[in-house]
């Protein structure tokens, strides 16, 4: 059975998590942009930086995918936001469920890991997105905040790595299934 790691990332924490995963089982691993026959694997294990709620590159690469009965799909998130808080992954997930078919939720298993920011390293745009996003929600009173506005406003301007290698257990555990 052929494995791949596929991710998306544009700073280098899901690259990164995306690599250790490689390293402890000796699976490939690529970024979305450089795959080429998708549909030549079995087994997938997608990891996507979240942006502004997407996961990068996530529903681009599975519109490729042509059969998807003899698949076993892995996805996983990386994100600012703390996903030991059940608020945080329903937001995840109510997310995903807008970018990929229920086919293909159905069929994955979905994990979630922190990954970190550094606001020297931010494009423009991003950095534009955070400082707006900072802005219209710095000021709500403390019951309104979600647990993601919270972390923006804890870590914003800031370097932070939330990068966690024993993350990478539970899904090691489900690819050997
Ligand atoms: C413009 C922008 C939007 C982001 N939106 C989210 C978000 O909606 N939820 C979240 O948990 N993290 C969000 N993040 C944080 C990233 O998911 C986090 O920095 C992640 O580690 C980035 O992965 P990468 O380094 O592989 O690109 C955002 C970061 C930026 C710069």
């Amino acid at each position: 059975m052929n494995w791949i790691i596929i991710y998306g990332s544009h700073y280098g924490t899901t690259r990164k998590y995306a690599l250790k995963l490689a390293e402890m089982t000796n699976i490939p691993a690529i970024s979305f942009e450089s795959v080429k026959d998708i549909n030549s694997y079995n087994n997938i294990i997608y990891f996507g930086g979240i942006y502004a709620g997407g996961i990068l590159g996530m529903s681009k690469t599975f519109k490729r995918l042509k059969n998807l009965s003899d698949k076993k799909l892995i996805i996983v998130t990386v994100g600012l936001s703390n996903p030991e808080e059940k608020e945080n992954i329903k937001n995840i997930m109510d997310n995903i469920e807008r970018q990929l078919s229920g086919e293909i939720i159905a069929r994955a298993k979905i994990f979630h890991l922190r990954g970190g920011i550094d606001y020297n390293e931010l494009g423009f745009i991003h950095r534009n997105m955070m400082r707006l996003l900072y802005n219209s929600v710095k000021n709500l009173p403390d019951e309104k905040k979600s647990a993601e506005d919270r972390a923006v406003i804890e870590t914003y301007n800031q370097k932070v790595d939330f990068i966690d290698f024993s993350g990478l257990k539970d899904i090691i555990a489900e690819i050997r299934d």
